[in-house]
């Protein structure tokens, strides 16, 4: 496995196109969820410089009502600020990403509707789901940025495709 990123290429695109196989090479080493999406974390994070990085995983509430399961996106590994911790189906761009079942492009947090601020300073924001092979979704990918409009369908597209290629386990 190598053990430190190599990226020589200054555009978008081109950073995604070299990291993707670096990050495949990682994650195809180990079957740990948790381990992976902490590496493709830290990965984003020193390839970009995103302001935050990280997963929210599909959590059972655990409530004590045994009737039915309700789950909630709990904060698994990330790269930056400290952040909260829950967020419930529909909720902010990441709850509403999840019962989308869709990638959300937020070029201005202030003008989405729900937008939950961890931090004061995160000013757009993508989020990406990331599918079971029963085809629900595990959890969500979060990145955060400091400037406006830093991300576009250049984002969606690798990143979609990146966490496609990734086998994170099952719920
Ligand atoms: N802004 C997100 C919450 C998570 S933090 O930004 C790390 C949201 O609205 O869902």
């Amino acid at each position: 496995m190598a053990e430190e990123l190599i990226i020589t290429a200054k555009d978008k695109g081109g950073i995604y196109a070299q990291i993707l196989p670096q990050i495949e090479a990682v994650v195809s080493a180990e079957t740990d969820m948790i381990a992976n999406m902490a590496n493709v974390s830290a990965i984003l994070k020193e390839a970009f410089g995103f302001w935050w990085v990280g997963f929210y995983i599909v959590k059972p509430t655990g409530s004590s009502d045994t009737s039915h399961v309700e789950e909630e996106l709990v904060l698994g590994p990330f790269q930056g600020p400290l952040a909260c911790t829950r967020i419930k189906k529909g909720r902010g761009v990441c709850g509403t990403a999840w019962a989308k079942e869709e990638t959300i492009i937020v070029p201005d947090v202030e003008q989405f509707p729900g937008h939950i601020a961890c931090s004061s300073l995160s000013r757009s924001e993508i989020v990406v789901p990331v599918f079971a092979s029963d085809g629900s979704v595990m959890a969500v990918l979060d990145i955060d940025s400091e400037h406006l409009a830093t991300f576009d369908v250049t984002d969606k597209e690798w990143l979609e495709r990146m966490l496609h290629e990734i086998n994170f386990g099952n719920k």
